[in-house]
């Protein structure tokens, strides 16, 4: 099973297992973790931002322009920032690492 890491506000790290196919998104929703994505992946809210760390946000596919057009208008964006309903995981991103933005 495919492993990710998620920083909570809190500064915790959680080690999550996560199912391939699945979005980051929800992977982190099934375990519990704070993560509001309030239109439950659609690209339509940014709830689901999450900090990517640099090496990992480097091998990410380019997101979509739904995507960039969400992001444009969240708060708190980053050069890592990304919508985590819109990352699919998959076995080479095993092990990849996100903190999760502030909420508002
Ligand atoms: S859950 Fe709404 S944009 Fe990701």
């Amino acid at each position: 099973m495919a492993k990710i890491y998620v920083v909570d506000r809190e500064g915790t790290e959680h080690e999550l297992e996560a199912e391939l196919g699945w979005s980051l998104m929800e992977i982190i929703r099934e375990a519990g973790l704070p993560i509001e994505a309030a239109c439950g992946g659609c690209c339509a809210c940014a709830t689901c931002h999450v900090y990517v760390e640099p090496e990992w946000f480097a091998r990410l596919p380019e997101p979509e322009e739904e995507e960039q057009m969400m992001l444009d208008e969240a708060f708190e964006v980053k050069d890592t920032s990304r919508l985590s309903c819109q990352i699919k995981m998959t076995e080479e991103l095993d092990g990849i690492r996100v903190t999760l933005a502030p909420e508002f």
